[in-house]
């Protein structure tokens, strides 16, 4: 107990039952059924503000600076920053933090739309590598050691490095190769774990990039590592970057209310990790290949698996991710995510053109991947159809003509979706989840990126970042 400063300091506050005349303003004190039902009474005890006794996030000195150095232990970096506004704020003080307007990032285009969005911010101008496609399974996996290389040497005034670990689907690229070469070019090396806050705590897993000498990475704790939603953790190693620019730039955007069941929460998961991350993610390896098993042994599905390890943009893969490829039935991935929610009620992560992807982790159990298992079974059972579905959607990416800063700031039109073919995109199309931009602000739209979205759209798939909800016009430069 005595390592969870946040949470324990919480207690405490709560426990000495203070009047209060400050926020939140539900003063702990649900004075109607529905707000006692919704909160729980746990739930809104804890729910307090910033006072002297839990410390400040904006300049930590007590419980959130311990908990912070407790952190960044566990995750063997030298400094730690807690999150309240998830994953998109770390990446993006990540990457404020270290590149100034008009520097030079090297990064895969598959990205999250925080990446994206944080080059808008930081006015960085994006080198893209092109990650791997695997033209079997319709999806990008990591980048290659070559890839990041070329991309380098065509760039030896960028400043960063930015790798996915891992993907979605659960593929890392080669972290140590690809570190090596930003020491050797005097670059920093950035990662986004938003998927891989449980590499640390199990060594069948791949590797943690901070393990591997990154400078810096943003990890998910609330994905995969069992605190709450939403709350985060941004890491970083001194080598390059000075702490206090990094918090300066927290500063910029970070609210000044934290929620400290957010915060305590990181304190109590990263607890439970590091005693007991090894054994429960043992048993979320075993369950996911238990159904990596059961699954390929149905027929026309097939779950990506040890065999792929080593083939370009696969150098290692996250096991605990179920990346079921499912069109062999005649469905798309977004159709089958759709029926298994509605019909079976259950929620998988993702669901896209081939695969579905459900995450396993600490909270799982054998009852429930028995259910998701049988799920599947029946599906094929009763939708298989004789339908062959296309695999070669935008496998070339949208060409950049102006920075995403640039296009941001530009005078924008909108004009109908049908009409916007070689126009330059003023906003983000992306089906979310993944969130992952189908053309960027800046970028070349085509018709293979109307293309893409038609299809999405007949698949009734969420799609985000315009103005206009329906996507029936889009934002376009020009007035
Ligand atoms: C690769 C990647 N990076 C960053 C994020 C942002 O994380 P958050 O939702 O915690 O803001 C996500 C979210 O899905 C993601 O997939």
């Amino acid at each position: 107990m005595d390592n969870m400063p946040i949470y324990n300091a919480l207690l405490k506050y709560v426990k000495s039952k203070k009047v209060h005349f400050d926020v939140p303003g539900h003063k702990r004190n649900p004075k109607t059924e529905l707000l006692k039902d919704f909160f729980n009474h746990k739930l809104i005890e804890l729910d307090a503000s910033s006072a002297k006794p839990l410390d400040m996030i904006g300049t930590p000195t007590g419980v959130i600076k311990e908990a912070s150095q407790l952190m960044a232990k566990a995750f063997l970096s030298e400094d730690a920053f807690l999150m309240v506004n998830g994953t998109t704020a770390g990446v993006q003080n990540m990457i404020m933090s270290v590149l100034k307007p008009g520097d030079k990032i090297i990064l895969p285009r598959n990205v999250h739309k925080s990446a994206i969005n944080a080059l808008i911010l930081s006015g960085a101008m994006p080198v893209y590598v092109e990650p791997v496609i695997d033209d079997k399974l319709g999806i990008a996996h990591g980048v290659t050691v070559d890839g990041v290389k070329n991309a380098i040497n065509n760039n030896l005034d960028a400043k960063a490095v930015l790798i996915i670990n891992p993907t979605y689907y659960g593929a890392t690229s080669d972290l140590k190769e690809i570190i090596s070469l930003t020491r050797l070019h005097n670059m920093i090396f950035l990662c986004d774990e938003a998927h891989g806050s449980h590499f640390y705590f199990n060594d069948s897993l791949p590797l943690g990039a901070m393990s591997v000498g990154a400078d810096m990475s943003a990890v998910s704790l609330h994905k995969t590592g069992g605190s709450l939603t939403q709350s985060s953790v941004l890491l970083a190693h001194r080598r390059h970057i000075d702490t206090h620019i990094i918090q300066r730039t927290i500063e910029l955007t970070q609210t000044t209310s934290p929620s400290y069941l957010l915060l305590s929460s990181l304190d109590v998961a990263r607890e439970v990790l590091i005693n007991s991350g090894k054994e429960l993610l043992d048993e979320a390896i075993e369950l996911s290949e238990y159904a990596r098993n059961k699954i390929n042994n149905i027929g026309d599905y097939y779950v990506l698996g040890r065999e792929l390890i080593g083939q370009p943009g696969i150098f290692d893969l996250d096991l605990t991710k179920l990346s079921i490829k499912v069109s062999d039935i005649g469905l798309t991935g977004i159709e089958v995510y759709d029926i298994l929610r509605d019909s079976y009620n259950i929620q998988v992560e993702l669901g896209d053109i081939h695969t579905i992807m459900a995450i396993v982790s600490i909270g799982d159990t054998r009852i429930n991947m028995d259910i998701l298992i049988d799920a599947l079974i029946d599906i094929r059972k009763i939708y298989k159809i004789d339908k062959v579905i296309k695999t070669d959607f935008l496998w070339s990416r949208p060409h950049m003509v102006v920075t995403p800063r640039e296009a941001y700031y530009a005078n924008k039109k909108s004009v109908p979706l049908s009409s916007s073919i070689g126009e330059i995109a003023g906003e983000s199309v992306m089906a979310y989840p993944p969130g992952i931009p189908i053309v960027a602000p800046g970028e070349k739209i085509t018709k293979e990126v109307l293309e893409y979205i038609d299809f999405l759209q007949k698949q009734d798939c969420v799609l985000t970042g315009t103005d206009d909800p329906k996507l029936e016009t889009i934002l376009i430069l020009g007035s």
